[in-house]
């Protein structure tokens, strides 16, 4: 879970969209190669990836996922229905892009649709989720996109590739399992080899060489979606004696965030043509969970699909129950957040986007999330 949606848009964001969403509502003429998605990310972005890992522990390929995407059989993403990509994409008018290791992907998919590399499990770190035994670590999701883009200048020449690759615009959201699946893990070696602020600059580092690694590649209009609360999923609060969230976690978010808005804003100001912005996952989703009532959630701290009282042990799988109404979960599972709580995060977005038309570069950004409705009661 994690890394939720995004508060505080910068101004730099909803112009990338902008310029996507105009671009593709004007229908470029049938020849022009149009912009399209890549994403780069863990389970929270993963749409089918993980299924195509035969020996990958992580997976959401079964009952309950999916019950409320499409005909309800699981996709492989991890929720109950859509991502909050799946939801911008649809509200923007970009296609969804389609699962890297998807056999009927093929080089026409990846023009019309682009291609998303997220895989569940994944971290900034090579040796995050090895648990998992099979994940796309960020390195192998940036050499599959490299790949990608030779497969692509093969097809339709290397002028037009760097075009194409140029327009197109890149998401991430990443880092979570670096803490879940790896930090907070006393069997990993990462756990005490390294003090807090001292793995937080070795996740920096490496997301610095990731980052102009694909600059170099040749991506230019990059989000970088920051972590959310950590400390207030429903697995970590399970194990507080009083179910309140983990503060030192949620401090850990709190610092990695800001170290990473650094890291991005540099790059940005440094590296030739580069848009890459930071998008605040945590505020927005902090409000959510301190007062789901406010946004017409009943629940914000257990998951809709579980085993109740053998819970985390036992989690979202076949024989567990869901809740009653999915709409009035915020989380799904013991990590990621539900459908309902994706389409509030995504909406605000779109919502900021559509605010931004006709405002003066220098105005301030509009609040791109709704505010909370008055309680019902
Ligand atoms: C990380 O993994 C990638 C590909 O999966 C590999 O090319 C790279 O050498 C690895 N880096 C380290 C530091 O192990
Ligand atoms: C690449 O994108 C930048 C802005 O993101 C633009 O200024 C530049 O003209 C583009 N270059 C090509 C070759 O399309």
């Amino acid at each position: 879970m994690e890394r939720i949606g995004i508060e505080a848009l910068s101004t730099g964001f909803m112009a990338i969209l902008m310029v996507v969403a105009l671009y593709v509502g004007a229908g470029a003429a049938a020849t022009e190669i149009k912009p399209v998605s890549f994403i780069f990310g863990d389970s929270l972005s993963d749409v089918g990836n993980n299924n195509h890992l035969p020996r990958s522990l992580a997976k959401s390929n079964y009952p309950w996922y999916g019950i409320d995407f499409g005909n309800g059989l699981p996709t492989g993403r991890y929720t109950n229905g859509r991502t909050i990509c799946d939801i911008v994409a649809e509200k923007t008018g970009l296609p969804i892009p389609a699962a890297v290791l998807d056999p009927s992907t093929d080089d026409n998919t990846v023009l019309k649709r682009g291609l998303n590399y997220a895989s569940g499990g994944a971290g900034i770190l090579n040796e995050t989720g090895y648990l998992f035994i099979q994940r796309l670590c960020l390195w192998k999701q940036i050499e599959m996109f490299r790949d990608t883009k030779m497969t692509i200048a093969n097809k339709i020449g290397h002028d037009k590739a760097e075009k194409f690759i140029n327009g197109s615009i890149y998401l991430m959201s990443i880092g979570s399992n670096d803490y879940i699946n790896n930090y907070l893990l006393p069997v990993q070696a990462d756990s005490w080899q390294y003090a807090p602020d001292d793995f937080i600059n070795y996740l920096l580092s490496t997301l610095r060489h990731q980052l102009t690694t694909l600059h170099q590649l040749g991506v230019r209009k990059l989000v970088f979606t920051g972590l959310g609360p950590l400390g207030c999923i429903p697995l970590q609060r399970v194990l507080t004696s009083d179910g309140s969230c983990q503060q030192n976690l949620n401090e850990y978010a709190v610092k990695f965030n800001a170290a990473t808005k650094n890291l991005v804003t540099d790059l940005s100001s440094k590296l030739p043509a580069a848009s890459f912005v930071f998008a605040d996952g945590y505020t927005f989703f902090t409000k959510l969970i301190e007062n789901p009532q406010a946004y017409g959630f009943d629940n914000g701290d257990t998951p809709c699909c579980s085993f109740g009282r053998y819970r985390p042990t036992l989690s979202c799988v076949a024989a567990a129950k869901l809740c009653p109404d999915r709409t009035k979960y915020l989380f799904w599972d013991e990590y990621h957040p539900s459908d309902a709580a994706n389409l509030m995060i995504a909406q605000g977005l779109v919502d900021a986007l559509k605010h931004s038309t006709g405002s003066s570069p220098h105005s301030p950004a509009p609040s791109p999330f709704p505010s909370p409705s008055p309680s019902p009661s």
